[in-house]
């Protein structure tokens, strides 16, 4: 069994939060540190890793493609670099599970090799786009082949590709990334133009394991050819896994709920400043970052219970708190007046069309709400009926809704619940500790 434990979460009404919390690792940084450490000349020494399914997916095909890892090991994880030509041809497609991210970023990790490979995923992730990615890689010279635009992914190896001049058409760190790895094995000067920043930790890390890079407004640009050096990386606790509880504390902090250690790069927060336009008082500690070169931002977070009114939210903040719309839409639910939400197209094409299953969820729950091609309008309630919620399989419209128990009448029941193991293992102890009656069946 998963270690998020059964296939449903049922979460007894109300209840209220106080004290220190801990969430895992940062996903994004940690499947970027063990890309890195592979390509790197050297080893690398990760801390505070997510040891949840989509990292371990990704530490199983690089293992796939010859490099040694060891761990985790609480969060230690030990990568022994095999330098830009060490990767071996892979016996068998590489499984990235339920991980977007990793079959994205490794898209532009394998297309320059000299072998061939095949990436697959679980049935969620066979049906996302992969063109976004295998367009730009294509016109560097890959040869990569999708069916209809998603996985399986079959690469052939081409190790002669060359660097492109590429305008993102969306904010994506994921083809933004896939692209600058695929970049350091080219030939010439990459250069890339993003329509809004999205999270940009690819390229702090490419900096920290010893790649020049420039940056000018929204423009990147970076020579290829350079060689990586292993190097210590200190993961923070995950913003995204930590926003659940932010939302919860505005929502039913006793006494005031602190998560330590989190990430805050600006790229990856909008989240708070959505919600203290909601009227939210959320407080940032800043800390050092532990050990190693000072890759990312990161600070205690002290969130206070706060009477919270909807918004508009501004299109400028939707791609630096892309993966929160859940949980916010729940922050949403529970304010005064109306919120709206547009220009949020993305939020279709994650582990589940997030608008949808949010729209459906809220619907058990008694929420007046409209979906929109692009959005949702929120009215807030009172309170919250109870209800059945499908989370669709997704990781965050499960935990989005166990906060949403916190301001019901009735039980919540969520079903489709294993995949919370990907991104937030111990969610449940976590949750409980926290003060969620929460109960996994
Ligand atoms: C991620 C980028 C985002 C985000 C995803 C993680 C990353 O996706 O939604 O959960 O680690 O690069 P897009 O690049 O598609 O916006």
């Amino acid at each position: 069994m998963r270690e998020s434990g059964g296939a449903r979460y049922r979460i007894r009404p109300g209840g209220s939060l106080k004290g220190t919390l801990t969430v895992p690792g940062d996903k994004s940084i940690s499947h970027r540190a063990l890309m890195l450490g592979a390509l790197a000349e050297g080893d690398t020494h990760i801390s505070g890793f997510l040891a949840g399914e989509d990292c371990l997916a990704t530490a199983r095909a690089l293992q796939g493609l010859g490099v040694h890892i060891e761990g985790p090991r609480d969060t230690q994880v030990q990568v022994r670099g095999v330098g830009a030509h060490g990767l071996a041809a892979p016996r068998a497609p590489l499984d990235m599970g339920n991980a977007g991210t990793a079959m994205r970023l490794m898209m532009g990790l394998l297309a320059p090799q000299r072998f061939d490979s095949t990436l697959i995923g679980d049935e969620s992730l066979m049906r996302r786009p992969m063109e976004r990615v295998a367009v730009p890689l294509q016109m560097m010279g890959a040869r990569i082949h999708t069916h209809q635009g998603r996985p399986p992914v079959e690469i052939r190896g081409t190790p002669h590709l060359r660097a492109i001049h590429y305008r993102l058409p969306v904010a994506s760190a994921q083809v933004k990334s896939a692209i600058l790895l695929a970049g350091l094995a080219a030939s010439g000067r990459t250069h890339l133009t993003e329509p809004a920043p999205s999270r940009d930790h690819t390229e702090r890390m490419l900096g920290a394991f010893g790649v020049q890079l420039s940056h000018e407004g929204r423009a990147i640009a970076m020579e290829g050819g350079q060689t990586l050096h292993g190097t210590r990386v200190a993961v923070p606790a995950d913003f995204s896994s930590a926003a659940f509880f932010l939302v919860a504390g505005c929502l039913a902090a006793d006494r005031p709920l602190t998560l330590v250690n989190v990430g805050v790069n600006p790229t990856r927060t909008g989240l708070i400043e959505l919600l203290r336009r909601m009227g939210a008082d959320i407080r940032l500690h800043p800390r050092a970052a532990p050990g190693g070169p000072h890759l990312e931002p990161v600070a205690d977070i002290e969130v206070h219970r706060s009477a919270l009114h909807g918004i508009t939210v501004p299109e400028a903040l939707i791609a630096t708190s892309i993966d929160e719309f859940p949980v916010f839409f729940i922050a949403a639910a529970c304010a005064s007046g109306e919120t709206l939400v547009r220009g949020a197209l993305e939020l279709r094409v994650k582990e589940s069309d997030r608008l949808a299953a949010m729209a459906a969820g809220l619907d058990q729950l008694g929420v007046e709400h409209q979906l929109l091609p692009d959005g949702l309008w929120i009215r807030g309630a009172e309170a919250l009926t109870g209800g059945t919620i499908d989370s669709c399989g997704d990781h965050r419209i499960a935990m989005a809704f166990a906060v949403a128990a916190l301001r019901a009448r009735a039980p919540i029941e969520i079903r489709d619940v294993a995949n919370v193991a990907t991104s937030f293992p111990g969610f449940v102890g976590t949750a409980r500790a926290a003060g969620l009656d929460l109960e996994a069946l």
